[in-house]
């Protein structure tokens, strides 16, 4: 079996910089496989939470490939999109050119407070090694009433269902992994790092803490998915 890209500690980010560096020519194929397509429809949903409109401007965290800064900058937004996996970001600026892609840590902006309408991160927030200090970020960075998205696998509140959908996450996606990258681990990673994230209900919660106002959670497929939607005090 090949080692585990999940690790706790200061390593944490250096082997999930690893990880995206090593999958970047396969994430979009893998990403329509193993949600079926689905994650379009999702990001969509996230676009459309957002009620981002020409003239304002919006973060894409963790963006990756893009697909969500992308998606805002059709509205006519003004979009910056930031990763730290220099070769997912290399795939994203190969798709457009419109956009502000830079490269950087989430967990360390180098960005102004207060500077952005919406700050959206989709299957970020759960990579970070510590999303708490990923929200708090992510706050900084959003004006006053600006919005905040974040999409990520959720956890089921039903628990059957939870357990055929980790088994699926279990089984299924490491193959698709070990088909398409050569690498299992780098798709087992998915269940290892869900399983360390408190998921959509707690990520609630913790918004509320922080102040944040009109906190609400949408789920897709009974909790298998979710956005958390906040906006900042
Ligand atoms: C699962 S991908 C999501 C890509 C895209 N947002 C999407 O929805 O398809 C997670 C991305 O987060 C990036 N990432 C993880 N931790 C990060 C950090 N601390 N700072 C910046 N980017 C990070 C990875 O490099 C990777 O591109």
């Amino acid at each position: 079996m090949t080692e585990s890209y999940y690790v706790q500690g200061q390593d944490r980010s250096r082997k999930v910089r690893q990880l995206f560096d090593a999958i970047a020519n396969r994430y979009d194929l893998i990403n329509d496989l193993q949600s079926f397509g689905l994650h379009r429809f999702w990001k969509n949903e996230l676009i459309r939470m957002s009620k981002i409109r020409a003239g304002e401007n919006a973060l894409d965290l963790c963006t990756g490939t893009g697909d969500i800064a992308i998606k805002i900058a059709a509205r006519g937004a003004e979009v910056t999109g930031c990763d730290f996996s220099e070769p997912m970001l290399a795939k994203a600026r190969l798709r457009c050119s419109n956009i502000n892609w830079i490269a950087g840590d989430a967990l360390n902006l180098s960005l102004p407070d207060n500077s952005f309408d919406v700050v959206s991160s989709g299957y970020g927030l759960r990579n970070l090694a510590d999303f708490r200090k990923g929200l708090d970020e992510m706050l900084r960075v959003l004006k006053p009433k600006g919005r905040l998205l974040i999409l990520e696998f959720g956890k089921p509140r039903n628990l059957v269902w939870r357990k055929m959908y980790f088994a699926y996450l279990r089984f299924f996606v490491p193959v698709l992994g070990a088909i398409f990258c050569g690498d299992p681990s780098a798709y087992r990673y998915i269940l290892e790092s869900l399983n360390q994230y408190p998921g959509q209900d707690a990520i609630h919660d913790l918004l509320l803490n922080l102040n944040c106002r009109n906190v609400s959670v949408k789920n897709f497929l009974g909790g298998v998915m979710s956005i958390n939607y906040a906006e900042k005090p």
